[in-house]
């Protein structure tokens, strides 16, 4: 069938961006597919139908309004690379540079996702020498390319809290190629301090000069805790140190593929290196910009998350299960069952939760935080499948 450019434009707007069912079904899959399986396998469900899908930390809402917006008016800019459309590459890295103080669109690098610049770094920083340093239960991500590219990688259990152990994670990153600091950390949830990311920093970089530190902080935006803050002002500063940032989660636009990471000049060109050439997206360019025109939606998207944060969190605590101090838009509950056990038996109900986190896959899951409907939707099966009473929420256990 062709489709005539007046077809086209009727097929996709003025409707366009509100989400279809299957969109909003849509969510959860990424986790998964590809890396874990597929639908053709059986192993995850089909994205049309209805189901609560809280599996792959996800924006429940999608983009905002004026992301939408952008997307629609950059339409007709599809023919263009991104050095020739009307919303540059650079513009976009000039842009993103203006909200961190003393940053310019050199020591920026955009990409499709920041999963690229995870690989990227792994690529550029680590070898069959040098190790990859990373927590026993974090995103996991940057261990895989590792092993496609034979690099040792030293795993260092989490502390009690579920954190990351900064202690050992320093002690082991001496001689290592890259450290992968995943701050807040997927999948418990957990943030470290400024002041303790700093100490990290001082340590490493006097002890072992030559090892680079990727701070990932995915879930940036979400974090609530007061002594948390980003670590960009050190990736300015130190030739080691880097930080990964994304449009795909509070801002909604994870299938638009947009991604960067901030470093000094020198550190942003070995990773601009690896770079697929035009491998940047121009409509997710254009979302990005104009999502930047919307900090008010950001802040609701922020304030609604910690919302349905609480409620989540207060539903296990409330019966008195343990659940790690989420500063993202998922936690990770003590469910005392296996993953796949409670997986399973959620997904009977139609509510989609996370894949196996090893070492705690025999205890703990992995629920991300959807819309306050869905959560109620989703409570309600936890009750069921945990054999709980409706009724017998009391004090929580942390
Ligand atoms: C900690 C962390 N880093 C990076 C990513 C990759 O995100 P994206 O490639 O969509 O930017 C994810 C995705 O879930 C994540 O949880």
């Amino acid at each position: 069938m062709t489709l005539t450019r007046r077809a086209f434009f009727r097929t996709v707007g003025p409707g366009a961006g509100a989400p279809s069912p299957a969109m909003i079904t849509a969510r959860g899959r990424e986790a998964l597919e590809g890396e874990f399986g597929s639908v053709e396998a059986g192993i995850i469900p089909p994205a049309d139908v209805d189901e609560v899908r809280i599996s792959s930390n996800e924006n429940p809402l999608g983009p905002g309004p004026s992301a939408i917006q952008a997307i629609r008016d950059n339409m007709d800019q599809s023919n263009r690379y991104p050095m020739n459309s009307r919303i540059t590459d650079r513009a976009v890295r000039a842009r993103l540079a203006e909200q961190i103080d003393g940053a310019s669109a050199e020591n920026i690098v955009i990409a499709p996702g920041s999963g690229e610049i995870l690989r990227n770094c792994v690529r550029a920083f680590t070898s069959p020498n040098r190790p990859l340093v990373t927590a026993e239960c974090s995103y996991e991500s940057p261990t895989r390319t590792a092993a496609y590219f034979d690099v040792p990688v030293k795993s260092v259990p989490n502390a009690a809290d579920l954190g990351l152990d900064l202690d050992k994670m320093a002690g082991a990153a001496i001689g290592a190629g890259l450290v992968f600091l995943c701050n807040p950390n997927n999948p418990t949830g957990t943030a470290h301090s400024r002041s303790d990311i700093n100490d990290f920093v001082r340590y490493v970089t006097k002890a072992s000069p030559f090892t680079y530190i990727l701070v990932d902080e995915a879930y940036h935006e979400y974090v609530t805790k007061p002594s948390y803050s980003t670590a960009a002002d050190l990736a300015l500063t130190h030739r080691n140190v880097l930080v990964a940032r994304t449009f795909s989660k509070a801002y909604g636009m994870a299938g638009l593929r947009q991604g960067w990471t901030l470093a000094t000049k020198e550190t942003a060109a070995k990773i601009r290196a690896y770079k697929l050439t035009f491998g940047t997206n121009i409509l997710g360019l254009a979302a990005i910009m104009g999502a930047l025109d919307d900090p008010e939606h950001l802040k609701q998207e922020v304030d609604r998350n910690t919302e349905v944060r609480k409620y989540t969190m207060d539903f296990f605590r409330g019966h008195g299960y343990w659940v790690s101090d989420s500063q993202t838009n998922f936690m990770f509950a003590k469910t005392n069952m296996p993953a796949k056990d409670f997986r399973e038996a959620c997904a009977k109900h139609k509510v989609s939760v996370g894949r196996d986190f090893p070492p705690f896959e025999k205890t703990h899951a992995r629920i991300s935080i959807g819309t306050m409907e869905e959560m109620k939707r989703a409570t309600e099966v936890f009750t069921e499948v945990l054999g709980l009473s409706a009724t017998d929420a009391g004090a929580g256990s942390n």
